[in-house]
């Protein structure tokens, strides 16, 4: 709830001291979808677009970030992408940044050559450009970030979305996107933020992140009564989880596109590079958009409820059509008593986060064959969550600690638990070399990563 002004409620014995200089009280900010990146060539199924990474100054709450930040086209998040199934997507990528960068296409199918990933080529050179191409294939909410020093360059505001519509997708009255990512205060109460990769805050205690929506810190958002908004949200953050959830909520979608039927989860958990989908079915009443605490070290979560987005409802509600999503088979695939792969995810503490016992990039690369069914087994034997991501392919979750997964879920980027191991079955489908990692970026960068060639 936004307040205002703060009134009196007893009749006052004495004239209350009124502070010098009055404070100002100002309106929460207003949230918008980030603006979309404009298709330059009219040619239908050709999408053409520029991006320009480059330094920026961020502000957030009206204070200048400290530390590096930066920005794709001037705007954080980077611009939407809005292409369709099938598209000729092709962007040319300027590099302004005074560092070597890439654009990785997270979730997305495309060419090796074309992933972004820069661990062969080392990446876009300060001041020279890319063409980055491809066809866009499965529909759902991707994003795209730079794959090289991202503990400075992601956490410094790099990362956009890339929508895949599909045509035959139902259309809700409105599409919100919303891109989540966290900031810390400092330990040592100097005012302002940073991004969360900086040392000078301490990333294990929840009341020191703070979360902005779409660069918005606590935004509302006006909905009209009665619409249906369909919600892409990302969480962009480094390191920090998300628990969202809000009064009758309705996840339609996760990683890889809509589900087989919506489901009403109380909270659905959003790990450092997931996305999910979720219908509002706007009535008369508003809403906050809340997460409940997490805890980055794993453990007991800690701290409050907080306040994301406040959604305020404007106009009489006139109910529209409930919005028929496509349904497809929700059957989970069978586990078949074998496995091909398996990753055991550890470390931490003084030493390097290890996949197998090994650190990028003195790794062994596994081999998955194309075309075929692989089974691959996660075992988180660390203390803390991992967010276990594959590049250029889509697997089913089909068990977690042995129990089969409730419904089908086709993801890019899967939570392990604390001890827990999970299956996937991965029909790897994209020929190449794939980075392997943990989304947790300071993981990532402490040689948690590991690559799967497809051949
Ligand atoms: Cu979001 Cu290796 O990437
Ligand atoms: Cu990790």
């Amino acid at each position: 709830m936004i307040v205002f002004l703060v009134g009196c409620q007893s009749p006052p014995v004495e004239e209350p001291a009124i502070p010098d200089p009055i404070p100002r009280v100002e309106a929460a900010p207003l949230l918008t979808s980030p603006a979309e990146a404009i298709d330059a060539d009219d040619t239908p199924g050709v999408f053409l677009t520029e991006l320009r990474p480059a330094p920026a100054v961020l502000s957030i709450e009206g204070e200048d970030v400290a530390g590096y930040s930066y920005a794709y086209d001037g705007q954080v998040p980077g611009p939407t992408l809005r292409v369709a199934v099938g598209d000729t997507v092709t962007t040319l990528l300027q590099n302004d940044l005074a560092d070597a960068t890439t654009v990785h296409w997270h979730g997305m199918q495309v060419p090796e050559a074309m992933d972004g990933a820069g661990w062969v080529d080392g990446g876009i050179a300060p001041g020279t450009a890319f063409t980055y191409t491809f066809t866009a294939g499965a529909p759902g909410t991707f994003w795209y970030h730079p794959h090289l020093d991202v503990g400075a360059q992601v956490d410094g505001g790099l990362y956009g979305v890339v929508i895949v519509e599909d045509p035959a997708e139902p259309v809700a009255d409105r599409e919100l996107v919303l891109v989540f990512d966290a900031w810390g205060e400092h330990d040592d109460g100097v005012p302002g933020l940073d991004g969360e990769s900086d040392d000078h805050h301490d990333l294990t205690d929840p009341a020191r992140t703070r979360w902005t929506v779409n660069g918005l810190v606590g935004p509302r958002f006006v909905a009209t009564g009665g619409e249906r908004i369909r919600v892409r949200t990302l969480n962009a953050s480094n390191t920090s989880y998300l628990a969202l959830g809000w009064p009758g909520m309705r996840q339609i979608g996760g990683d890889q596109g809509l589900w087989g039927a919506p489901e009403g989860p109380e909270v659905t958990v959003l790990a450092p590079g997931d996305r999910a989908e979720f219908e509002w079915d706007v009535g008369t009443e508003g809403f906050d958009v809340t997460t409940l605490p997490w805890v980055a070290a794993g453990g007991e979560a800690l701290g409050d409820t907080r306040t994301l987005l406040t959604v305020e409802v404007e106009e009489p509600a006139t109910a529209s059509a409930p919005i028929a999503w496509p349904t497809a088979d929700t059957w989970v695939s069978p586990d078949p008593a074998h496995t091909e792969l398996v990753y055991v995810f550890q470390g931490g503490g003084e030493g390097d986060w290890l996949i197998n016992g090994e650190a990028w990039p003195d790794v062994t690369r596994q081999v998955a064959a194309l075309g075929a069914d692989t089974i691959v087994e996660v075992r988180n034997l660390s203390a803390t969550n991992h967010p276990f991501h594959l590049h250029g392919q889509r697997f089913e979750v089909l068990s977690v600690d042995g129990v089969p997964v409730p419904a089908r879920r086709i993801e890019d980027t899967v939570d392990i638990g604390i001890r827990q191991r999970v299956r996937l079955l991965l029909h790897a489908d994209n020929p190449g070399d794939w980075l392997l990692h943990c989304h947790l970026l300071g993981h990532e960068e402490g040689g948690m990563m590991t690559v799967l060639g497809v051949e």
